[in-house]
């Protein structure tokens, strides 16, 4: 990483944390083991992300269905799956010197922190072991789900029977995942315990390499739908030797981190390759019969999967803008660096901000009654706390969208100023019009 980019990273984490967006895991005990939380605004990010791929890839489709499935399943489900071999596994190497561990594939033979040599390497299951009831034998092992894919082909028969769903559909689920990682890092990007979005497209197998190619369009498109910048974001096929154990094809959504090209999304064909091993482990037939065709054969697979956690930072990242000499009139003057969060207004987790010119009567008394009306529809904010060019600029570093200023004519007019976060257009609007006004702003565009 370059200074600059580091700098970008490091503001990113104080911007977080200042914020409220993100948090360490109990910091107050000094952190634990690179684990996050998420605060008042990063819960709001985080649901609004969840809202837009569920709204894209459930509610507005016909072939697809959403699912919630435990995230304790039987142990046998990592067996069959391959999880519990080396398909899961990282080789992991310690430096000799000071005992520092490391995936093998991230360092170049040497320790990167003293330059030490390493034992020589062997391999780590990724899998999170713990017990079910009281007594902590090998027969009570399971393990926390390392994704959630696994629980969408556990219900693909009880999805089929209690549907009327034909091939092709899809089933999809958000949820959290567990991987006892090497080397957690890069702030959110790599994480042991985390948050997918996945989804399992059930196809005729002939009919795989279209519906594979359709879905990495279709997921590119979203992340380009919701702000992320083009010349950021592209696809990148694996090699064959760089395929997953299960894959026929694969391919990957990267984006340009100030640490590098990295993953955030991974499309797969993966074949017959699940269902055909839980029919194997679970002596159950998970064939399909088309009643049309005639046919009968064992689905394939393509599968779009998703970190959220992974994705929030690439649109914190994305939408992170600095302004020098500032654009509120109070900054023109000073000089200072100004801070706008571009985030697509779905995403955004305040959605408008009220607030009163002076913290005066009647002027307070009259944004409260728009604050209190508003926030029954929209997550809204009310600040009174400070200059009023202050209070624009705080909720500009948060991303709010819209900002509605009461000022001393808003008392004769019963008008209000309303400020757009990306145009800095302001509009005068009636009071009584506002809510019809952003009832149509967060209208879905598509
Ligand atoms: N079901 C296939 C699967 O889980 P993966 O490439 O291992 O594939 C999919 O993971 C996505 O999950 C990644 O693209 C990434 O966004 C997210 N992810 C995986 N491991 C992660 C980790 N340790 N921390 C944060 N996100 C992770």
């Amino acid at each position: 990483m370059t200074n600059q980019e580091q700098n970008l990273m490091e503001k990113i984490i104080s911007l977080s944390k200042r914020r409220g967006f993100i948090f360490p895991s109990s910091e107050i005990y000094g952190g634990f083991e690179s684990g996050y939380d998420f605060g008042p605004l990063g819960v709001e990010l985080k649901n609004n992300l969840k809202k837009a791929w569920w709204r894209a890839m459930v509610q507005v489709r016909d072939d697809m269905v959403g699912l919630d499935a435990a995230i304790l399943m039987n142990p046998k489900v990592w067996e069959a799956s391959g999880h519990l071999s080396a398909g899961f596994a990282d080789n992991l190497v310690e430096c000799k010197k000071c005992h520092k561990r490391f995936k093998e594939t991230e360092t170049k033979g040497k320790c990167p922190g003293c330059g030490g040599d390493f034992l020589p390497s062997r391999k780590f299951n990724l899998m999170m072991k713990t017990y079910i009831g009281p007594i902590e034998d090998e027969t009570a092992v399971t393990y926390l789900r390392a994704e959630t894919c696994q629980g969408i082909y556990m219900n693909f028969l009880n999805v089929l029977n209690s549907s009327r769903l034909k091939i092709p559909f899809g089933i999809a689920q958000i949820g959290k995942s567990f991987r006892n990682e090497i080397t957690p890092g890069n702030f959110i990007f790599r994480t042991r315990e985390f948050e997918q979005m996945e989804m399992q497209f059930f196809v005729q197998p002939k009919e795989a390499d279209k519906w594979y190619k359709y879905w990495k369009e279709e997921r590119l498109k979203w992340y380009l739908a919701l702000g992320i910048k083009k010349e950021n974001i592209k696809l990148q096929e694996h090699k064959k030797e760089e395929l997953a154990h299960y894959a026929k094809a694969g391919c990957d959504v990267v984006y340009k981190f100030p640490f590098g090209w990295q993953e955030i999304e991974g499309i797969h064909n993966r074949g017959d390759w699940d269902l055909s091993h839980h029919a194997k482990y679970s002596g159950r037939d998970l064939t399909y019969f088309d009643p049309e065709k005639k046919e009968k054969y064992i689905p394939y697979i393509i599968e779009t999967s998703g970190g959220i956690d992974r994705a929030l930072l690439t649109f914190l990242i994305d939408a992170y803008e600095e302004i020098s000499g500032g654009r509120t009139t109070t900054t023109k003057t000073t000089k200072e660096i100004e801070t706008v969060l571009k985030l697509h207004q779905d995403l955004s987790p305040i959605k408008i901000a009220v607030l009163p010119l002076v913290k005066k009567e009647p002027l307070v008394k009259v944004a409260q009654e728009i604050y209190q009306d508003l926030k029954r529809y929209f997550m809204t904010d009310y600040d009174e706390a400070g200059s009023i060019g202050r209070r624009y600029r705080r909720q500009d570093e948060i991303g709010t969208p819209y900002a509605i200023t009461v000022d001393f004519e808003s008392l004769k007019d019963k008008k209000t100023t309303v400020r757009d976060r990306d145009t800095m257009k302001q509009e005068r609007i009636a009071i009584k019009k506002l809510k019809e006004y952003f009832h149509g702003k967060f209208l879905p565009k598509v």
